[in-house]
């Protein structure tokens, strides 16, 4: 008895798992369409047209995600970004996150440039 108390909810958990992550990838060619407005300031390579305006490309796609979400419901403010975020549903803010986060990211990290290499960089 005990034994079938517990399976309940680690089965629960296993599924949501399964479908979390297949629903968490968007559709980048989706996203390629709906990012168009995005293109103006992040440009059309998602690095962004200006150091002002944060590169995209090759982020973290939950990370995208999450600060879009946070845009949409407040949580963090930028006069831009809060109305940009407004209309998007669930599904838009999945699709260009995952478009986005597809993009090749044009920073580059400190490999090979940093003196005294054998520490990992
Ligand atoms: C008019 C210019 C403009 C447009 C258009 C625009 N953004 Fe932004 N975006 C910005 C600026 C400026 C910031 C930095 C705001 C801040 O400091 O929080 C930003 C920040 C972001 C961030 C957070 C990046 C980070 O590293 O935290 C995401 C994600 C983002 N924008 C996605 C989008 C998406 C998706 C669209 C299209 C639906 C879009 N933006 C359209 C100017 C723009």
């Amino acid at each position: 008895m005990q034994r079938r108390i517990l399976c309940v909810p680690l089965l629960a958990a296993g599924l949501l798992l399964a479908f979390g992550t297949a629903s968490a990838d968007g559709n980048i060619a989706a996203g390629q369409k709906k990012a168009v407005a995005c293109e103006a300031c992040h440009g059309t390579d998602g690095n962004g047209i200006a150091p002002n305006y944060p590169a995209l490309a090759g982020q973290y796609q939950d990370y995208l995600e999450q600060a879009l979400h946070d845009y949409k419901d407040g949580q963090r403010t930028n006069a831009i970004m809060n109305g940009m975020a407004a209309p998007l549903s669930d599904q838009d803010i999945k699709d260009v996150t995952a478009y986005f986060s597809s993009l090749k990211s044009k920073l580059s990290s400190l490999h090979g440039k940093v003196q005294g290499s054998g520490h990992g960089l």
